[in-house]
C-alpha cells in the first residue's frame, strides 16, 4: 500500500551506512530496481534544492538517470492533468509492489490467489461516499471514548504534554477502533500503548525499509514487524466487534479460495499482514498531518481563535449541543482550510509511475518526451506547493489560504493560467490515496474535539517546529523535534459531563 511515492527520504542515514550504496561516479552494478530505489532514496534530503537547481538548468521537464534508471521529472503543474491521464501507460503498482512486500514483509504469493489484486482495489469504495457516513459517526464515538477517558476526566488546571505524542495516543487508538473494532467484552484493547509503541519504532524505520535496506541490519525491527503482524491472528480479530465494513470485507475476501494445506499457510500469514499494511497506510500521514494541523494552530492563535469560532457558530446554528454524534466535517471551510494549509507545508508525497511500455509522453498540445518501457515518471508536488508564483509568501501558514468570500477557493494560477491541480498530498489518477476524505475528516473531528474542550498554548522557549526530511517524498513528514504544549479543559465543558 501507500508505498509509489515513496521515494527521495533518508539520505543521511543512508549515506551513513552507503556501503550498501554505491556512489554517484560508478557505473550500475545491477540495473534493477534494488540500486535504483537505494540511490533515489540518496538525494532525498536535498531533494527539493536539487530539483529546484534543475528546473532552472534544464526547464521543467528533465530526466536524470539513477543506477541505470531513467527517471523523468515533471515540474510544471500545468503539465499534470496531460500526464495523469496517460495512466495507462503509467503504472503506480509496479514500483509498490517491489517497496510494500519488502517493508511490510508479505510472503511473495499474491499471485497465487487469483483475482485478489482487483478484489483489494474494490475493497477502497467502502472508504468512501456513502460507506464514509459510519466511518466517521464511528470515528467521533471513538474519538470521544478515547479523549473523554484520558482527558476529560481531569481537573481544569493547565497541564503540559508533548504534543506529537498527544494526537498520536488519541488519533492511533480512535483510528484503530474504528477500523478494526473493539474487543468482544470492553470497549477499548488492552495493550493499546505497547502496540503503539510498536507502532512508532517500526515507522521510524520506515523510510530503510523502503530504502530496501535489508530488515537484519535494522536492530530489531524485524522482531517489532512480527509483533505487529501477529496482533491481526485471525482468532483474535474474530473475537473484535464493530469493526469496519473495509475490514470485514478485506477479512473475508481471502476465504472465497480453495487452497491446499500450504497456501491456506500462506493465505493466513498474508491476510494478517494486509491488516498490518493498512494500519501503517491509515495511521502513518495521518498522525503528522494531524500534529502540523494542530501544530499550526496553536502556534497562531488569532488563527486558532477564527477556527474555534467557526465551530461553535456551526453547532450553534444547528441548535445542538456538541456530542458524540455530532458530524462536524461539513460547513467549516477556515478548519478544512487549515488542514489544507498544514498539508501544503508539510507534505511531501513524491508520484512515482513506471512506464508500461515505449511510448511517447504528451506533455501539452506541442510537446512530448521519448518515454522506454520501465522508465520512472515523478511528480514532485511540493514543488508547487512552495512555488511563490502560485502561493504568496509560501513558507508562511495563512489558515485561510483555502477560503474565499465564506466559500472554498479553487483557483490558483501559474503563468496566468488556472492549475487544475494546486495541493497534491494524496497522489494522483486512479490510485489517488482511496483514504484521502476518511483523513481529512479524522483531522478535522479531532481539531473539533481539541478546539472546543480545551484551552491551548504552546510553552514558551522553544524554537519552531521543523520538518525531519528523512521523509520527503514519503508522505506527510514528521517534526524533528516533538513539541511542548500546555492545555486545560474550558470552562464552559467541565461541568456538561459530555
Ligand atoms: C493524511 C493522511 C494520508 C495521506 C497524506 C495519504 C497519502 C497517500 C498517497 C500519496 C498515496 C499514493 C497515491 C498515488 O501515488 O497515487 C496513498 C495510497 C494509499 N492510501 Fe493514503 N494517505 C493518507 C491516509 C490514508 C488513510 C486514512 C487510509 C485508509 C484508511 C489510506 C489508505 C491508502 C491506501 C490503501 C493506498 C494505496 C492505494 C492503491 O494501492 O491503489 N490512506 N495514500
Amino acid at each position: 500500500v501507500n508505498s509509489g511515492f515513496l521515494f527521495i527520504p533518508c539520505l543521511l542515514i543512508t549515506h551513513n551506512i552507503g556501503v550498501l550504496l554505491r556512489r554517484e561516479d560508478e557505473p550500475p552494478l545491477i540495473k534493477g530496481w534494488i540500486p535504483f530505489i537505494g540511490k533515489a532514496l540518496e538525494f532525498g534530503k536535498d531533494a527539493h534544492k536539487f530539483l529546484k537547481e534543475h528546473k532552472r538548468k534544464f526547464g521543467d521537464v528533465f530526466t536524470v538517470q539513477i543506477a541505470g534508471k531513467y527517471m523523468t521529472f515533471i515540474m510544471d503543474p500545468l503539465l499534470y492533468p496531460n500526464i495523469i491521464k496517460q495512466g495507462r501507460q503509467l503504472d503506480f503498482h509496479e514500483f509498490s509492489n517491489r517497496v510494500a512486500p519488502f517493508a511490510f514483509g508479505y510472503p511473495p504469493v499474491t499471485s497465487k490467489f487469483p483475482g485478489l489484486r482487483e478484489q483489494i482495489k474494490r475493497s477502497f469504495i467502502l472508504l468512501q461516499g456513502d460507506n464514509l457516513t459510519p466511518l466517521t459517526e464511528s470515528m467521533m464515538g471513538n474519538l470521544m471514548l478515547v479523549f473523554r477517558q484520558d482527558y476529560l476526566e481531569q481537573e481544569s488546571s493547565w497541564k503540559t504534554a508533548y504534543m506529537y505524542k498527544f494526537c498520536n495516543s488519541i488519533m492511533f487508538e480512535a483510528t484503530f477502533l474504528t477500523m478494526y473494532g473493539k474487543p468482544a467484552s470492553a470497549s477499548r484493547h488492552s495493550g493499546m500503548s505497547v502496540l503503539e509503541k510498536d507502532f512508532i519504532k517500526f515507522d521510524n524505520m520506515f523510510p530503510l525499509l523502503v530504502a530496501q535496506i535489508p530488515i537484519w541490519l535494522l536492530g530489531r525491527t524485524k522482531a517489532i514487524r512480527q509483533r505487529l503482524i501477529n496482533y491481526f491472528l485471525p482468532h483474535q480479530m474474530s473475537c473484535w466487534s464493530h469493526s469496519s465494513e473495509f475490514i470485514r470485507t478485506r477479512f473475508e475476501m481471502f476465504d472465497q479460495f480453495h487452497l491446499d494445506q500450504m497456501l491456506l499457510v500462506s493465505m493466513v500469514k498474508l491476510r494478517q499482514t494486509h491488516h498490518f499494511a493498512i494500519l501503517w497506510a491509515s495511521l502513518g500521514n495521518t498522525v503528522p498531518a494531524t500534529f502540523w494541523a494542530m501544530y499550526y494552530l496553536v502556534s497562531h492563535p488569532e488563527a486558532l481563535q477564527f477556527v474555534r469560532q467557526e465551530l461553535e457558530d456551526v453547532l450553534r446554528l444547528s441548535g445542538v449541543e456538541f456530542s458524540r454524534d455530532q458530524d462536524v466535517t461539513s460547513l467549516t471551510f477556515s478548519t478544512e482550510s487549515a488542514i489544507k494549509e498544514s498539508f501544503r507545508l508539510c507534505s511531501s508525497s513524491m508520484n512515482i509511475r513506471v512506464a508500461q511500455e515505449d511510448f511517447s509522453l504528451r506533455l501539452d498540445a506541442e510537446r512530448s518526451a521519448a518515454v522506454r518501457k520501465g522508465d520512472v515518471i515523478a511528480l514532485y508536488p511540493q514543488a508547487l506547493h512552495l512555488d511563490p508564483e502560485i502561493y504568496e509568501d509560501p513558507e508562511t501558514f495563512r489558515f485561510d489560504r483555502y477560503v474565499q468570500n465564506g466559500q472554498k477557493k479553487t483557483d490558483f494560477y501559474k503563468d496566468g493560467q488556472k492549475l487544475k491541480h494546486y495541493l497534491m498530498p494524496f497522489g494522483s489518477g486512479a490510485t489517488k490515496c482511496p483514504g484521502r476524505f476518511f483523513a481529512i475528516n479524522e483531522i478535522k473531528q479531532f481539531l473539533s474535539v481539541i478546539l472546543l474542550y480545551l484551552d491551548l498554548e504552546l510553552e514558551e522557549g522553544q524554537s519552531k517546529a521543523t520538518l525531519d526530511l528523512s521523509r520527503a517524498g514519503l508522505g506527510v513528514m514528521l517534526p524533528a523535534k516533538d513539541v511542548r504544549f500546555r492545555y486545560r479543559l474550558r470552562g464552559q465543558h467541565f461541568s456538561s459531563g459530555t
